[in-house]
């Protein structure tokens, strides 16, 4: 797509299961743009904690394991340390720890140049809780991708019965209602709507009808 200014700068933030990683990995390969999923940076740390048996409340230990680790993303694929580790980064246990080591600040602001370096050619769209309002405040367009609980657990169930995997909703919903109570009351970059940010629902939208919205704000 040529009708955008280059380079171009999408930020997206939401909370788990609005949909933003398909729609934002979408986007960026419409727009022939670089992707950032934010969220698995946090989940490579988490992991690499969980193997390490580092403790996840020692934001000192954390940040001189994040100066020790190699993170790579190539085509789609997550690698630690040249290992892909793309499905383990998956689990449900990294990413709950994903969401207890994101609420140290020394650790966020380690990564910080690390994201931003991935704006580069002729740009980036990227998606995470703090694109629009702490690593990319002067991006092109801010979305902010919201859905209702019930959905995010109905479409989480949807996903595990494909795995062969039966959990209630209502233990999903907990799950979720958890993660999101975890990653809007941190004192450190917490969820939030940006000023500048549209905010989206995408309960009653599919991934294509809520791609083709966010073209139209383009
Ligand atoms: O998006 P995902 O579920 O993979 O993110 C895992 C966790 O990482 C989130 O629950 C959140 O606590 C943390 N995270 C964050 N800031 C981001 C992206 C993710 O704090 N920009």
């Amino acid at each position: 797509m040529n009708f955008i200014k280059k380079p171009y700068l999408l930020a997206i933030d939401g909370p788990a299961g609005s949909g933003k990683g398909t729609v934002a990995k979408l986007l960026s390969k419409k727009l022939n743009l670089n992707y950032l999923d934010s969220g698995a940076i946090y989940r490579l740390i988490a992991l690499s904690a969980m193997e390490k048996k580092v403790d996840l409340e020692n934001d000192k230990n954390l940040v001189d394991l994040i100066r020790r680790v190699d993170i790579n993303f190539i085509d789609d694929q997550t690698f630690l340390n040249n290992t892909n580790v793309s499905e383990k980064i998956r689990y449900e246990a990294v990413g709950k720890n994903a969401s207890i080591i994101a609420k140290h600040l020394k650790l966020r602001k380690e990564i910080l140049t690390f994201q931003r370096n991935f704006f580069q050619g002729d740009g980036l769209v990227a998606e995470g809780r703090d694109m629009t309002t702490v690593v990319f405040p002067n991006a092109d367009l801010k979305i902010y991708l919201d859905a209702s609980v019930n959905e995010r657990a109905k479409r989480r169930h949807k996903q595990l019965m494909l795995l062969g995997k039966d959990v209630s909703i209502q233990n999903l919903i907990d799950d979720i209602t958890a993660r999101d109570k975890l990653d809007k009351e941190r004192i450190h970059s917490p969820l939030s709507i940006a000023d500048d940010a549209f905010v989206l629902n995408s309960d009653d939208l599919s991934i294509d009808q809520t791609v083709n919205k966010i073209l139209k704000l383009i």
